[in-house]
């Protein structure tokens, strides 16, 4: 039997996203904080599905923190060994809630945001979709000149169907987009490469996001841009996408794994409830790997 470890994880987003879900818990009933980590990782395992890992693991030491910050500004107060809300943690939880209300799905406008980082093409530039689905951004981009290649490996039921239903929008819109089923790993193993490597909403669902990053940067050229649009970590995420947004990688986290995978130049941008982060394949590394 496959033996899934857990690693907690930490920073500032899952901070935020935490300041925000031990409100919700303890408008449910008083808990301790080690319940509130228990319900936390008993509540996200339907993540398990998408990756063994894939439940959320809050770090002890990151929960202790939010939950003194919370007691400091007096939304929560202990009573005896647990936890409970106060009204104006009530009160603060319900203005948490309201700003989903105000906000509008943001995935539209983190596209316009990474076709503005991109910039305009030059001429015979390649783009590669990683996780291409029904084709979202790579129709976008291809708008906007550039030669599109989407790829989708059609892991789940459904991706099987939106592969075959871009593969029908590409051919009766002519152009420059084609689609292809396959898996990044795979491509990556090939000779091609691209200028620029984009993923919209793909990230949070790869089996392996280090090896996916891996490929991509393998199958990026020397110089070339690494741009994902991904669900925000944090309560802006959750509130709109729930325990799947937890999946994303979080912007600390951004930081680390692309600098491990080999990329330089990395930036964040977010936008509303999505995050759009690029980075760079460094000039003087080797390409196909
Ligand atoms: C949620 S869909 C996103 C589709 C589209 N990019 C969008 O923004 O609407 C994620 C897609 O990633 C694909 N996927 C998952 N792992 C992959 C991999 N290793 N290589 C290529 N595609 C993958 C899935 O099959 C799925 O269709």
């Amino acid at each position: 039997m496959e033996r899934t470890i857990l690693k907690p994880r930490q920073g500032p987003s899952i901070r935020e996203f935490l300041r925000y879900y031990v409100l919700v818990l303890l408008r449910e009933r008083r808990m301790s904080a080690r319940n509130i980590r228990r319900t936390i990782k008993r509540r996200s395992r339907e993540n398990r599905g998408i990756r063994p890992s894939g439940a959320l693991l809050v770090d002890s030491g990151e929960l202790r923190l939010v939950l003194r910050q919370l007691r400091t500004r007096n939304f929560i107060e202990p009573v005896e060994d647990k936890w409970r809300l106060t009204a104006q943690g009530r009160d603060e939880l319900a203005r948490c809630e309201n700003q989903k209300e105000a906000q509008p799905d943001g995935k539209e406008r983190a596209a316009r945001k990474a076709l503005k980082l991109m910039g305009e093409p030059a001429p015979a530039e390649t783009v590669l979709d990683v996780g291409a689905g029904e084709g979202f951004l790579s129709f976008k981009v291809a708008g906007v000149g550039y030669h599109v290649l989407g790829i989708d490996s059609g892991r789940f039921d459904y991706s099987k169907d939106s592969v075959r239903s871009a593969m029908e929008k590409a051919r009766s819109r002519g152009g420059k987009v084609e689609f292809r089923e396959t898996s990044v790993a795979d491509l990556a193993r090939t000779d091609e490469s691209f200028d620029y490597v984009v993923t919209s909403q793909a990230m949070h669902c790869m089996r392996d996001q280090k090896q996916c990053l891996e490929a991509i940067h393998c199958l990026l050229k020397p110089g070339g841009m690494f741009l994902c649009i991904d669900f925000l970590v944090g309560p802006a995420g959750f509130l709109r996408h729930g325990w799947h947004s937890l999946l994303a990688i979080s912007r600390e986290e951004w930081g680390e794994m692309l600098g491990e995978c080999g990329f330089v130049e990395p930036s964040a941008h977010k936008t509303g409830d999505y995050l759009v982060v690029t980075a760079r394949k460094p000039l003087s590394a080797q390409s196909p790997c």
